[in-house]
């Protein structure tokens, strides 16, 4: 299938603990087309975060075969994965994971001096931070001067600054109130309808209902897979 952008086969995780050993992911095979919409649900520890660090190659699994764009991860080296990770991925989180020490604009560019070796020349950050309504004032602050939901347009504005095939979000609404998670939720949407894959983790039925297509983790295990009726 040519326009399959994630495949996984058989995929497994194991976290080896002095207590004993946690199956986080129980044998999962899944496929995303290019351009899905794909909501995560399940309850809490079933491995839903698990599951989507392996899709964003910030882990790697113990078990099984991960396809990224048609290529398989299992054999790559770390160089490779990063490189891979730089491409084709752009990594949202509950909590914004911005770098604290520099301001909203360095935090953009960050991923793209990673990528070219070199600072962005082409405004393409100063782009993207327009696009998801942050000026250039608050462009110069830090993320402790910045609101949740500014902190977290910034942080997908970081995550597009490579133009990724992917957009990997982890309750990406999970640390804003209602109305700006409505706004950040729309902003994903549009991004998704611009031809994005997104596939986004979340407790919010509402948000999983607004999918093309919601998977079910228990206990490490994919119970279910279902074609949202829009
Ligand atoms: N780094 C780790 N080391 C050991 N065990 C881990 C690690 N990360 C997760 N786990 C365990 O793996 C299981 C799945 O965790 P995971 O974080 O994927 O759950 P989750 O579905 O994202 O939960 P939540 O909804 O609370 O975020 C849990 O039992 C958890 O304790
Ligand atoms: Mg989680």
């Amino acid at each position: 299938m040519t326009d399959e952008v994630v495949r996984l086969e058989n995929i497994s995780k194991i976290y080896p603990l002095l207590s004993g050993d946690v199956l986080a992911l129980n044998n999962i095979s899944l496929s995303i087309k290019t351009g899905e919409f794909v909501a995560i649900i399940g309850p809490s520890g079933s491995g839903k975060s698990t599951l989507l660090n392996q899709l964003g190659c910030l882990d790697v699994p113990t078990s099984g075969d991960l396809k990224i764009g048609g290529k398989s991860i299992t054999q790559m080296s770390d160089s490779e994965l990063t490189h891979l990770r730089l491409i084709m991925i752009g990594f949202i989180f509950q909590k914004f994971n911005l770098l604290p020490l520099l301001s909203a604009y360095e935090n953009v560019e960050y991923p793209y001096t990673l990528k070219y070796r070199k600072r962005d020349t082409s405004g393409r950050v100063t782009k993207l931070l327009d696009m998801v309504g942050i000026n250039e004032d608050l462009a110069k602050h830090k993320p402790s001067e910045l609101s949740g939901g500014q902190q977290q347009r910034v942080a997908i504005a970081r995550s597009l600054v490579n133009n990724p095939k992917i957009l990997l979000c982890d309750e990406p609404t999970g640390n804003l109130d209602s109305k700006t998670g409505v706004l950040v939720m729309n902003m994903l949407k549009k991004l998704n309808s611009k031809g994005k894959t997104l596939i986004i983790v979340t407790h919010d039925p509402g948000i999983a209902a607004q999918a093309d297509r919601t998977i079910t983790i228990r206990d490490g295990e994919l119970v279910a897979d279902v074609v949202n009726n829009q």
